[in-house]
């Protein structure tokens, strides 16, 4: 189980993102994956719940598709950007943990 970041801990800056578009943060070796879409940042434990495995490439990308579904490179279980249930694939009824972050000025911390 990967740790989650304690309140105030700067996962990334919102420049470092693609728009739209799905990153692993710097924190702990990429533990958290930040989606961006426009100004509005969603964040969850990057660990697929089908198998454990991280949600992003070894490079730290993420697959966002269409903006609005994260799909994990593993076996292509697919969850929705915001609340992060899973849409499809074999973690179905499944979802990913969710973690509160804010934008302070150009930083995306955790809460
Ligand atoms: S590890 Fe993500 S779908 Fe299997």
């Amino acid at each position: 189980m990967r740790p989650k970041p304690p309140a105030g801990t700067v996962l990334a800056r919102l420049d470092d993102l693609p728009d739209p578009g799905a990153r692993a943060s710097a924190w702990e070796g990429g533990a958290v994956v930040l989606i961006r879409r426009g100004v509005t940042v969603t964040a969850f434990t990057n660990l697929c719940p089908h198998a454990g495995l991280p949600l992003c490439l070894p490079d730290g990308r993420g697959l966002l598709h269409a903006g609005e579904t994260l799909v994990c490179p593993v076996h292509g279980a697919s969850f929705d950007a915001g609340s992060g249930d899973c849409t499809g694939g074999p973690a179905a009824g499944d979802r990913l943990t969710a973690i509160a972050v804010e934008i302070v000025g150009p930083e995306i911390r955790a809460v």
